[in-house]
């Protein structure tokens, strides 16, 4: 049983997200969830709220740990024990990036695998971009966020 990283913005985390740690919690001894800060990258929710948004989401998955990071993907795993990323694939348009980065972080951390999860169908065309645009449009994310989410979605978009 070894231990994974699944690294992402969650800016914010979605039932899709939620979807893939779920998953991986059944499959691996132990899950960190990395909230990558990038200050390169313009983020709608700071990283604390990333975090603390994800902490409340998986409080009922005793195996999944969240923590923030900055700099090297690989340097975070190895300094967490970890032997695996984890990453969620929904349309072929996801592919051709993950590919990239996967074979790059095997490269950089020496060996480190890259397991996909395929999306569960429901949230083929769900992601962070779309929920924050319709949020900010007034529309309603009940069905692609978790509660404590659409809430401070809410807030945001006031
Ligand atoms: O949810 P995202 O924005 O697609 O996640 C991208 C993320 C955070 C996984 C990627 O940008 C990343 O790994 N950043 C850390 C910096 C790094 O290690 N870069 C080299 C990866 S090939």
């Amino acid at each position: 049983m070894a231990i994974a990283v699944y690294p992402g913005s969650f800016d914010p985390v979605t039932n899709g997200h939620l979807d893939v740690v779920e998953r991986a919690a059944e499959l691996f001894e132990k899950v960190v969830v990395a909230v990558a800060v990038n200050p390169s990258k313009a983020a709608l929710f700071t990283s604390e709220e990333r975090v603390h948004m994800l902490r409340e989401a998986c409080a009922h998955l005793g195996n999944v740990h969240v923590e923030s990071f900055t700099g090297l993907l690989v340097e975070f795993a190895a300094r967490q024990g970890a032997s695996v990323m984890v990453k969620g694939l929904r349309a072929v348009s996801d592919f051709e990036y993950e590919l990239q980065q996967a074979l790059m972080n095997r490269r950089l951390g020496q060996g480190v695998e890259t397991i996909f999860f395929m999306t569960s169908p429901e949230n083929l065309f769900l992601s962070s971009s779309m929920v924050k645009e319709i949020a900010r449009l007034g529309g309603d994310v009940s069905q692609f966020v978790p509660p404590q989410v659409r809430a401070l979605l809410a807030q945001k978009s006031a």
